[in-house]
This record gives structure tokens, sequence and C-alpha cells, in this order.
């Protein structure tokens, strides 16, 4: 159902995907298309090949800006490309990846940063990683008004500290923990939840748990929707990928290809012909060319 209602998880604007039609996703058995986007360009694609939701994930640091970790990415860096991406679509929700550093530090900082995605950043909702201590920074944001999608698993932003970039929850304990951690984030008010790098049964068992839904990247087949990173999908990232990549496309050849066809045309003067130039009446020409050759006598 979409409206011009303004409560949480209502869609604000004509034609976007409410929050409430997501729930509705699950109940209903229709999986959830969600993918990354970090450009205008990127988005509008992803809106015309009908993806549900787009995030802007922090995933940016890595893909887009070349960082090897996505900690280094900041606020500012993040609202420029949530700006450009939500200025681009209208029917899918724009999820704004809080980045490392802008909602651990304290409830207070946590809210003022996704005020700033969706005032600034024009972000529908926000994201962040982990449960436990972020518990109370969810329940500040969405008490402030902008829905929560969380996040479990491989939490890229402590991949330090949980080891590497590991596959999470394993062992029965840590299963059972982060099945724990999924109904505490549900219960602090997260409409969603990302499940990332989580054995099928256990990401399984947390999708059968919740009400809400849940979006897996390496989670299995049995979870409400799935999400991968656009330049993985698209086959943009060179070089080793997660067991969990599927490459739908390979533009990394496409692209190069393009380029070096470009480059050489340019080398032997193949490009611009004359469709690419402009021309100017032969007047004018005959006038810029007399003037010139008066002025050099
Ligand atoms: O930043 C990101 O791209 C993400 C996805 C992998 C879910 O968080």
């Amino acid at each position: 159902m979409t409206t011009s209602h303004t409560n949480v998880g209502e869609a604000k604007v004509p034609g976007k995907l409410a929050i409430t039609e997501l729930s509705e996703m699950k109940r209903q058995g229709t999986r959830i298309a969600m993918v990354t986007a970090y450009d205008a360009a990127g988005a509008r694609l992803a809106e015309a090949a009908g993806i549900d939701v787009v995030l802007v994930g922090d995933s940016a640091a890595m893909v887009v800006l070349g960082h090897d970790s996505t900690v280094p990415v900041t606020m500012e860096e993040m609202l420029f490309m949530t700006r450009a991406v939500a200025s681009a679509v209208k029917r899918p929700l724009v999820v704004g990846d809080m980045p490392f550093g802008s909602y651990q530090v304290s409830d207070r900082e946590a809210v003022r940063n996704a005020v700033r995605f969706v005032k600034e950043g024009r972000a529908d909702t926000v994201k962040l990683e982990g449960a436990g201590r972020m518990l109370p920074r969810v329940k500040a944001i969405v008490e402030s008004g902008i829905p929560v999608m969380g996040h479990l698993g491989l939490t890229p932003q402590s991949a330090t500290a949980l080891g590497g970039y590991k596959a999470q929850g394993r062992t029965a304990a840590s299963a059972r923990q982060m099945l724990a951690d999924a109904l505490a984030l549900q219960e602090a008010g997260c409409y969603s939840l990302v499940l990332e790098a989580v054995p099928t049964p256990v990401a399984a068992r947390i999708t059968e748990a919740l009400e809400i839904p849940t979006i897996g990247i390496g989670a299995g087949p049995q979870v409400d929707g799935q999400v991968l990173v656009y330049h993985d999908l698209l086959g943009l990232t060179e070089g080793h990928t997660a067991r969990f990549v599927k490459r739908y496309a390979d533009l990394a050849t496409v692209i190069r290809e393009a380029l070096a066809a470009f480059a050489a045309d340019v080398r032997s003067g193949a490009y611009p012909e004359e469709r690419h130039t402009y021309g100017m009446p032969a007047d004018e020409q005959a006038a810029f060319e007399a003037a010139i050759a008066e002025e050099k006598t």
C-alpha cells in the first residue's frame, strides 16, 4: 500500500515502496530484490530493472573510493552518494548505510547522523551493523522517526574483531546468539535485517522466527530477499570475490574494450568523425577568418 501519510513504515512520496509493503512481501512469499548503488546512473538502472530496495552501501569505501575496507568512508562521502541515488529514483526504497564512527559513540550522535541521511541525503531509511551495544542506537533512531535496517553475520565494519571476512554463526553457540540478536533487533524496532555470510540453516531459522523480512547476502535461499553489491554482480570487481557473488555480466571487459577502442581511435585520428563535429555558417566562418587575417597585418 502506498500512501501520502508520513508515519514510519508508510511511504511519504506517492509511488515510493512503503516499508509496510516489504513486510507484506514477506507474508506473501514475494522475494525482495535489493542492490547497492552509489550514483544516479546506477540507481536509475536499478529502478528500471525493477529493484525494490537500493542500498547506498558503505561498500562504496572499497568499490568506489578504492580503500581496502569499509572503515574509512566518511559521513560527507556517504551523504554525497546517497543524495545522488535518492534524486534518481522514485519507487525503490533508498537505504543510507551509516558509516563506521557515525553511530558507535552515543545514541545522540547516531540520531544526529541518521537525521542527516534523511534530511541531507534524502534517504528513506538507514542501516547499521550489529546488535548488543547497538540496540539502544536502533531504538533511539527509530524513536526519532527514521526506520532502521539491521545487519548481522559478517559485519564488515568489525571484520578485524571478527577475525577477517569470514562466515559467521557456524557453531551452535554463535548461531543461537545470532538468532537472539535478530529477535532483539526486531524488538528494538528494525523493519528489516541483512544477514551476511551466514550458514543457510541459521539464516532459514532466523527468517522463520522473525516477522520482519530478512535480506541475505551469502545466507542461502531461505531468506525473504537477496542483496548483492552492484560492482560484484555486474562484473566490475576484478580479482577475488566472495563465494556468494554471482556475476550477471562482465562489464569490466566491456568497459576496458570500449576504452581501449577510444584510445586507439584518438591516436589514429579515427575519432571524431564528421558526424561528431559542429559546423558554423559559411559567411560567419569567412568573417572570422578575415578578422584574424586583419589582426595579423
Ligand atoms: O555496504 C554494503 O554494500 C552492504 C551490503 C553488503 C549489504 O552492507
